[in-house]
């Protein structure tokens, strides 16, 4: 399974990259906005990083993009999505799952510009960004389950129409907007590709009570061993 992170600020990503070895990238405008710089500076910060770290390549470390998000002209959205790949061979374009964005997904993919169809949030708004032949999909899991909605059968759904079809892989699950570790558990057990969450999700994976526990009941008993 890779690990993305979802943010857009240099500290995390070279944290993340440093301690984890995360495997890719995504931001939103949203994340752009909390880096605190124009939209170009940030992603071409980005851009400059991974092409500093020997990591060029969108199957080497992908970093997701996404268009300006008031285009709802395919025609536009093409067009703006070439220019921001144009910035960096680790770019991967986000456009939405909308009637609009499918199309402008279908006419990059033909033209070698990899997308990432994003605001998935349901299993039938997954089909037509892998039968259109997207290098990623993302269904959004935390703000479905933040308002009350258990996402294990929605992710189950998408895997098992991916497999039904031959998508799985050619088209990678990216689960999005995690934020705890249950659900990125949750993604694992249904066979979903990729995570994408913010550092402290990552984080928090490695944390429990019982090991906290354990390391005090061990190192306590380390404390009273003869010769330690
Ligand atoms: C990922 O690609 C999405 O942009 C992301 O998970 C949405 O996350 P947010 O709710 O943290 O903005």
């Amino acid at each position: 399974m890779k690990f993305f992170l979802d943010s857009a600020k240099m500290e995390e990503i070279k944290e993340a990259h440093a301690t984890f070895g995360i495997d890719g990238v995504t931001t939103n405008p949203r994340h752009i906005m909390t880096s605190g710089k124009p939209f170009l500076t940030a992603i071409q910060d980005i851009a400059d990083w991974v092409k500093a770290e020997g990591l060029s390549g969108i199957d080497v470390f992908p970093v997701s993009v996404e268009i300006n998000p008031h285009l709802d002209d395919t025609e536009q959205m093409v067009e703006e999505a070439k220019k921001i790949a144009a910035i960096s061979p680790n770019f991967v374009i986000k456009v939405p799952a909308t009637l609009s964005g499918v199309p402008a997904a279908r006419r990059l993919e033909k033209e070698g510009i990899r997308t990432n169809v994003t605001l998935v949030f349901s299993p039938a708004q997954a089909i037509l960004p892998a039968k259109i032949g997207a290098k990623f999909v993302s269904p959004f899991i935390g703000w479905k389950e933040a308002n009350g909605e258990d996402c294990k059968q929605y992710i189950q759904d998408i895997v098992t129409i991916y497999e039904n079809y031959g998508y799985l892989g050619e088209t990678e699950i990216i689960c999005a907007a995690l934020r705890t570790p249950k659900q990125i558990a949750d993604c694992a057990v249904a066979g979903a590709d990729i995570v994408t969450a913010g550092l402290d999700v990552f984080k928090d994976c490695m944390k429990h009570a019982y090991t906290t526990q354990g390391i005090g009941i061990f190192t306590d008993a380390w404390d009273h061993t003869e010769g330690n």
